[in-house]
């Protein structure tokens, strides 16, 4: 089947399956490569609308799970039970606002396109960093994440910014991104209990008898 097919493939396929966008086996695909959701998980999803992702997490995290979901607009399906939503801009929470901690911090944000390709790269890296910001502030040690983000100059300055948080950083490119997407999901799995670069504990005391 040409890639194309694949893609209409996806968009009757979420319809039929009642997810409100096809992105929803972007996250489907990566989940069933890193074995990321599981029954009972606090999860934290940003960039959360039209609801694909959320519905997906609600229902793979079952009802001793919680979704916290954020988008600056609404979702545009029914909020399960095990679902917050809040209305926000990702880029004004404190962490106390959000709780947690997650075993997993999701991040679909995207920026809304200008038609600059460099300009819109570099915005949905700014926002990718928000990401990583909140999920090391918020996972769980051992946590995992995952980030989109619009590959361009800043990518491997990305990837070692998840890398100083999380013990494995993998680059994926689900089926469901569209052929012309420049596109990408950073996975971070394993969140550390010290983040790289990080001021270390004090030294020991030396031992007035040693020489
Ligand atoms: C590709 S859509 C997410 C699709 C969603 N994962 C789904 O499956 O339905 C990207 C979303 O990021 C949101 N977004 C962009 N910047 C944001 C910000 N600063 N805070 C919260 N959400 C943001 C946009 O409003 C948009 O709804």
């Amino acid at each position: 089947m040409s890639r194309r097919r694949e893609q209409d493939r996806f968009g009757k396929q979420a319809r039929r399956e009642g997810f409100p966008a096809r992105s929803v086996y972007k996250l489907e695909e990566i989940d069933r490569r890193v074995q990321l959701l599981k029954p009972g998980m606090k999860v934290l999803d940003l960039g959360a609308a039209p609801g694909s992702w959320t519905l997906y997490a609600s229902q793979k995290v079952g009802p001793r799970g919680r979704v916290l979901a954020l988008d600056l607009h609404a979702l545009h399906s029914e909020i399960p039970p095990n679902v917050e939503f809040r209305v926000c801009d990702a880029r004004e929470q404190t962490v106390e606002s959000l709780g947690g901690p997650f075993d997993v911090v999701l991040s679909d944000m995207a920026p809304k396109t200008m038609g600059t390709r460099s300009a819109d790269q570099y915005r949905s890296f700014e926002l990718f960093l928000t990401a990583v910001e909140i999920a090391a502030r918020t996972a769980k040690v051992g946590g995992a994440f995952v980030g989109k983000i619009f590959q361009g100059a800043e990518f491997e300055q990305a990837r070692e910014a998840l890398r100083k948080h999380f013990v494995k950083v993998r680059v994926l490119k689900p089926e469901a991104v569209r052929e012309e997407s420049y596109e990408l999901f950073l996975v971070g799995l394993g969140r550390r209990e010290v983040s790289l670069g990080d001021a270390p504990t004090a030294p020991p005391t030396p031992d007035p008898d040693e020489t």
